[in-house]
């Protein structure tokens, strides 16, 4: 009892004289985004197949969709695709030389750790995470996918995923890819989608600011 007096007597001190206490928004991709990941999950709920997340970062989408997927009738397999490492060089290499890109606005998610990673979803056994750089994944080791997550920002990996996994789509499979919107640092993304829907005549459509949805 005394304990807990305390510690709200402290949280009380900290909230007002910090910023400890302040709210704040962690998650890479927008609300609007996150609502159309509840309602795609939703909609696949009874397809068959499994759901993958290529580029999690440190795992925030990953643990909010955790959250959600306790909610569905069926609990599918959960891949998590990354390096682990951030970008390829090659990848890197390619925005800089082709696409006028300059090496210090792509730095980022070199903080990664595939062992602490692993770590941090041991409570979430569908969660089975994979380090590759997604170029040489074989993504029939994880078809049929019912939902995936692209967000992998540069133009050579989002092009070559999206070239393979349109393949191993279950029928009506969602597929949502980040970062589609010109003119800004990661829109090798947003180039290679456009190329992509295109060539295949895929069905899309955008939600909120940087969204692409593809239906199958
Ligand atoms: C924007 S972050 C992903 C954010 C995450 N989806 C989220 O919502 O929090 C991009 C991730 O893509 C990964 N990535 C970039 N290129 C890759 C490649 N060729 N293969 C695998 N992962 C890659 C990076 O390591 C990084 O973690």
């Amino acid at each position: 009892m005394l304990v807990k007096i305390l510690k709200e007597n402290i949280k009380k001190i900290l909230f007002k004289f910090s910023n400890l206490g302040s709210p704040r928004y962690s998650y890479n991709l927008d609300p609007s985004q996150l609502a159309e990941i509840v309602n795609s999950l939703n909609k696949v709920d009874e397809l068959d197949g499994n759901i993958c997340e290529i580029g999690v970062a440190r795992g925030m989408t990953t643990r909010f969709i955790c959250e959600h997927l306790k909610d569905l009738k069926i609990k599918p397999k959960y891949y998590c695709i990354d390096t682990f490492s951030s970008f390829v060089k090659e990848d890197i290499d390619h925005e800089i030389k082709q696409r006028n890109k300059s090496k210090s606005e792509l730095i980022g998610f070199s903080y990664n750790n595939y062992d602490k990673w692993k770590k941090n979803f041991l409570n979430f056994p569908e969660v089975l995470p994979i380090q590759a750089d997604i170029k040489n994944f074989d993504f029939n080791k994880i078809a049929p996918i019912k939902f995936a997550i692209l967000d992998v920002d540069l133009y050579l990996p989002t092009l070559s995923s999206l070239e393979r996994i349109k393949n191993h789509m279950s029928k009506g499979g969602i597929l949502m890819v980040d970062d589609i919107k010109k003119n800004n640092s990661w829109d090798g993304a947003s180039q290679a989608f456009y190329e992509i829907v295109k060539k295949y005549s895929l069905n899309y459509r955008l939600v909120g600011k940087k969204c692409g949805i593809i239906q199958f």
